[in-house]
């Protein structure tokens, strides 16, 4: 592909009315990362440019989003919303020193794919000073149109309320997305009026008033999913689905088996190695890598996890950010670990929780095991040394440390360190006493006949 400059111009200054939030339109999330974030992360994919995002009045979570994923992106602030044209207008400024290519890109707009905007720069190389992202839509109620010359040129982009009865019977429509040759876009974007249907400065206008320079533009097709807009709860959910369907296609593709795919929820950066089974009703929250070998089991809750090659996790486990996992650990029903390093080889199958701590290769957490480790403002160690044994319900109050090898006795309330190899017991001595329950129950059947 050519080696033109990119600009990356991203729309997000819609107030997102019916959304009914709080919560800027663009902030809200798909697989665990905000919309914004989503094609802040295509611009990245597509290839090195320099971004601009335009964001409304009030809209400062936005700007900080912005330039947390993209420190380097510039942020410009569109006063009134005034349509698309002048949307783009409000990054004049990073439009103007830059002669490259230029990207329009809609915030509200997340499942595109990479190789899409791969595709529509590749028809500016084929001579075209506009490339539009069209799509056939199964109803096209309210898309602009896309009209096209019979030997495929893109003639125009008419919005629904300026269309004719003839060209609304067309179902191509534009998707948002356009790309454009920077030689003298700034001055056709300025020369865009507001003489039509709504009042408002259209980018879609951009289309004919190249074609007037004696300019080409074409149109680029995706699939109608690739392009879903987010204006609404619903849509947002849409766009979960979809995204979560790709990305389970993707795992099974690359050699995970999922018994149940469409009860496995994955994040948007979630990572699978090779002959990794999952099975039914998991959720990956952000942050996990799964490695190969390594088995899943139903109902489990996963996130900022790694998980070794082999290990078995679950049913019912929970893995809270932190927890590392190395080869071959056992991780049963009812675990939760949180900051957790846990060895090679190391197990805790029932009932534990497991926070800010390690435990070494090999070694064994019982039943009902708890690691203490916050005391109401702090938060404490635990360490356990690897091949070292904790007995059912045992409380390890934190700071401690429990030796290589060592025992501790079930039961045991634990708040001082445990050397190596050596057996620790904090439990009352048994106290046994023959034949005392025969008696007892004699006494008392006696008891219960005299008051009849
Ligand atoms: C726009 C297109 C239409 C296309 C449709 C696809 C125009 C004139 N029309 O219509 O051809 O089929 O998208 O969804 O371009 N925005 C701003 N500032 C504004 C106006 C819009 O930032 O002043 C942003 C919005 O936040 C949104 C995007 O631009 O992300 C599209 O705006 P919207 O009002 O939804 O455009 P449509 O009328 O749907
Ligand atoms: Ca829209």
């Amino acid at each position: 592909m050519s080696n033109r400059e990119l600009l990356t111009i991203v729309l997000a200054a819609g107030k997102g009315t019916r959304m009914k939030s709080d919560v800027p339109k663009v902030l809200h999330a798909v697989a665990g990362r905000s919309m914004l974030g989503h094609v802040l992360a295509l611009a990245e994919a597509a290839g090195p440019s320099r971004l601009a995002v335009v964001i409304g009045p009030g809209m400062d979570n936005v700007r900080a989003a912005t330039l947390k994923a993209a420190p380097s992106a510039g942020v410009f602030m569109q006063e009134a919303q005034q349509g698309t044209a002048d949307a783009v207008l409000a990054a004049r400024e990073a439009i103007a020193g830059h002669d490259g290519d230029v990207i329009v890109l809609y915030a509200d707009t997340p499942l595109i794919e990479s190789d899409t905007v791969v595709r529509l720069r590749q028809a500016l190389d084929g001579g075209a000073a506009v490339a539009v992202l069209g799509f056939e839509a199964i109803d096209p109620t309210g898309y602009g149109r896309l009209i096209t010359s019979a030997a495929g040129e893109l003639l125009a982009i008419r919005e629904e309320k300026d269309a004719t009865a003839e060209e609304r019977a067309i179902r191509l429509c534009n998707s948002g997305v356009m790309a454009f040759r920077g030689a003298g876009l700034l001055e056709r974007l300025q020369r865009i009026g507001n003489s039509n249907a709504k009042g408002e400065y259209y980018l879609t206008d951009i289309v004919e008033l190249a074609r007037a320079d004696g300019l080409k533009s074409v149109a680029v097709a995706c699939s109608e999913d690739e392009v879903l807009g987010v204006n609404a709860r619903d849509q947002l959910a849409a766009a979960e689905a979809i995204f979560q369907q790709r990305a389970r296609s993707r795992a099974m593709a690359n050699g995970a088996t999922l018994i149940a795919p469409g009860t496995v929820w994955f994040s948007h950066d979630t990572v699978l190695g090779r002959d990794v089974i999952i099975e039914p009703n998991v959720f990956f929250g952000p942050g996990v890598v799964v490695e190969d070998g390594a088995e899943i089991k139903a109902n489990s809750h996963l996130e900022g996890a790694h998980v070794g090659p082999g290990a078995r996790i679950g049913p019912f486990a929970r893995l809270r950010p932190g927890a590392r996992l190395g080869r071959d650990v056992h991780i049963g029903n009812f675990v939760e670990l949180k900051a957790m390093e846990m060895g090679d080889g190391a197990k805790a199958n029932h009932l534990a929780y497991l926070g800010d701590g390690s435990v070494g290769a090999g070694a064994n957490i019982g039943a009902g095991t708890i690691f203490c480790n916050y005391d109401g403002f702090f938060k404490h160690k635990t360490e356990v040394g690897p091949g070292a044994f904790v007995g059912s319900n045992s409380s390890l109050v934190a700071p401690v440390k429990i030796g290589a090898g060592a025992y501790i006795g079930s039961g045991s309330v634990i708040t001082k360190d445990v050397a190596a190899d050596a057996l620790a017991l904090e439990r009352a001595t048994q106290d046994e006493r023959p034949g005392w329950a025969a008696k007892f129950r004699q006494m008392m059947q006696r008891r219960k006949a005299k008051a009849g």
